[in-house]
């Protein structure tokens, strides 16, 4: 079992979109059962909420539902809880890095360097954008999903089925 943590700002944009697309990718290819998957916000600003409505339309839009996730704030825990830490952005690797326990024993990356066609490493912050900002956001996260169960499927964290 391999455990990951999405994280951006907010918890209602980009990481609930990360934690929808991921699981939805590892079910259509039989690998669900290998994983816990969580998303988490550095910032507590929307704690309890359900994701941004245009984010929930957007995953919609490509048969994945995000109305049952709830925002919560990244916790000193979260680093001895999971394997695998995946921020969406600079600022959001920085900030964990700040607030990483001394023996935290997670690995930290930042989403998209599994996404070997994005021109940058930042999925960009959609919440003052128009929808295409949430299509993109969608787009980078696919491919990134699929290049990080390729990652761990080569790294032998997993098998393929
Ligand atoms: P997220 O987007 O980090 O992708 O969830 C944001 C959500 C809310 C805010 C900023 C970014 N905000 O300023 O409230």
């Amino acid at each position: 079992m391999v455990s990951l943590l999405f994280v951006c700002l907010g918890n209602i944009c980009r990481s609930p979109t990360a934690e929808g697309i991921f699981r939805a990718t590892c079910q259509h290819r039989g690998l669900l059962d290998q994983f816990r998957i969580d998303s988490a916000g550095t910032a507590g600003w929307h704690v309890g909420k359900p994701p941004d409505t245009r984010a929930i339309w957007a995953a919609r839009g490509r048969d994945v539902d995000l109305s049952m996730l709830r925002a919560r704030q990244v916790e000193a825990g979260d680093f001895e809880n999971f394997d695998f830490i995946l921020a969406m952005d600079e600022s959001n690797i920085e900030d964990l890095i700040s607030m990483r326990p001394q023996h935290s024993s997670a690995h930290l990356h930042r989403f998209l360097e599994f996404n070997q066609s994005a021109n940058s490493l930042d999925v960009p912050d959609p919440y003052y954008g128009g929808d295409e900002d949430f299509e993109l956001v969608l787009d980078l996260i696919t491919k990134a999903s699929e290049g990080f169960l390729d990652h761990l499927i080569a790294t032998g964290h997993i098998e393929s089925n």
